[in-house]
């Protein structure tokens, strides 16, 4: 059996609560996407973590995690992220495996991606700072660095040294400090040497589980519109979201996926720059950011708010071949008398679809919304499906009916325990 979790919106869904939720039935974890971009919120007993490179089963005592060729790893925050993680669990190296081919976030792709929002100014995309363009496009471009270059120094040196011929007269033109191999070699040596025991080749692995019918789970990072191809470019991140991203970062075959869930918010948020047709920027919005405690897991900025955009969801459904949605947070919107819910959109008076916008005409179209009726309860302790309210069963109904795909859990709270199966 193999899932598939995406998001649905522009990230922050609650993927990383549905996972470590779904892993207590899964052998694996995979992250086979996106880097420490990435901020994946679980909740449990040893306390509230946000997991930025290892996957979200981590604390599934059975579960193996993998961090696949996809992803792009900085060193530092790995250390770090292991360095937390074994103080739980001590035999952390029998449940952690790392692919060699992962590209490594060297500190001149984060020094780039200052420089290239800064010389974009007012258009610039609002990324996190983190080096995720720069260390992608190294990788298109046959520059980059990978996990398995640490095991031949000598290499990695000559490497290192000719993207810093070509990175440091950039570094020196926009007032950054230049680099010198040295240092950045050492420093980098010294934390592979944490992530070292870990690294294993993650393709015979899955291939093998496979074979022996194991529940491999596969956790997406970020969200649909964040796709670099089919996202709201330039507003959008440097790897693929969409479902066939699984295939090309996780190095499984697509026929194998048997269900695609997708993570979606019971309302819209989005951190960073970018067209957003269903944002509030007035005072409900601020009530639901309050309520929700929107702001980012990894940088800590205000999340955009707004209502749920029916027409993004769609998009979503078709594109990936979603078979269910997971429905989040849910429990945020207790007490709204009136719930809008975006149904179209029109641009000039004229019915216009999310594929047909760039992030220009996205910016101008006008959202048709749908008013459906609030709940007053509050439904975090709810426990099943029955004891729903009627407006909150109709409200998912209403989701179900519009994108023609079947709402399968219902998100109630950040705990592995606020969650109905419907
Ligand atoms: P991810 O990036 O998709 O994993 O999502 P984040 O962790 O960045 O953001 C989701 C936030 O909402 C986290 O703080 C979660 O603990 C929290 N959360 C998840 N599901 C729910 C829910 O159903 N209700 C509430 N109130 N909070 C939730
Ligand atoms: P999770 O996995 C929300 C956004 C940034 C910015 C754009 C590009 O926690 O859902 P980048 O640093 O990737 O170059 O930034 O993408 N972004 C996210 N927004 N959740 C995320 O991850 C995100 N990862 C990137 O805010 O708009
Ligand atoms: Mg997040």
């Amino acid at each position: 059996m193999v899932t598939l979790i995406l998001g649905a919106q522009w990230g922050d869904e609650g993927k990383g609560k549905i996972v470590d939720l779904l892993a207590q039935k899964s052998d694996f974890v995979v992250r086979f996407h996106g880097g420490n971009n990435a901020g994946h919120t679980i909740v449990n007993k040893y306390g509230k973590f946000p997991l930025h490179l290892i996957p979200s089963g981590i604390f599934n005592p059975k579960c193996i995690c993998v961090i696949a060729p996809g992803v792009v790893v900085d060193l530092e925050v790995l250390k770090n992220e292991i360095e937390m993680l074994v103080k739980i669990f001590p035999d952390l190296q029998k449940k952690l495996v790392i692919s060699p081919r992962a590209h490594v976030i060297m500190p001149y792709h984060k020094l780039l991606d200052g420089i290239n929002e800064k010389a974009k100014g007012k258009g610039k995309t609002g990324t996190t700072g983190r080096g995720i363009g720069p260390v992608h496009a190294d990788k298109v471009s046959y520059l980059g660095i990978r996990l398995s270059d640490f095991l031949r120094p000598q290499e990695l040196k000559t490497k290192l040294e000719i993207n810093l011929k070509l990175k440091n007269p950039l570094l020196k033109t926009f007032g950054a400090d230049q680099l010198n191999a040295e240092p950045v070699l050492r420093n980098q040596m010294e934390l592979f040497t944490s992530i070292k025991p870990y690294l294993a080749e993650t393709f015979t692995l899955l291939q093998t589980a496979l074979l022996r019918k194991k529940h491999i789970l596969f956790e997406g990072a970020q969200g649909m519109f964040l796709d670099n191809e089919w996202g709201t470019y330039p507003y959008v991140t440097a790897s693929h979201v969409v479902s066939g991203a699984v295939t090309t970062g996780g190095g499984i075959a697509p026929t194998k996926i048997k269900e695609i869930m997708a993570v979606a918010k019971a309302y819209t948020t989005r951190v960073g720059d970018g067209p957003f047709p269903t944002e509030l920027t007035n005072n409900i919005g601020e009530k639901i950011r309050k309520i929700g405690s929107e702001f980012g897991a990894t940088t800590g900025r205000p999340r955009r708010c707004g209502w749920l955009d029916l027409e993004l969801l769609r998009f979503t459904a078709q594109i990936n071949g979603v078979s269910s949605w997971a429905l989040t947070k849910m429990d945020v919107l207790d007490g709204f008398k009136t719930l809008k819910v975006c149904t179209s959109y029109k641009l000039r008076s004229k019915k216009i679809n999310y594929v047909d916008c760039d992030a220009i005409t996205l910016a101008q179209i006008k959202p048709v919304y749908k008013s459906l009726p609030g709940w007053s309860q509050k439904i975090s302790g709810v426990k099943k499906w029955a004891d729903l309210p009627k407006a909150a069963k109709n409200y998912i109904a209403f989701i179900e009916k519009e994108t023609g795909v079947p709402v399968k859990l219902i998100s109630v709270g950040p705990e592995r325990n606020q969650t109905i199966r419907k």
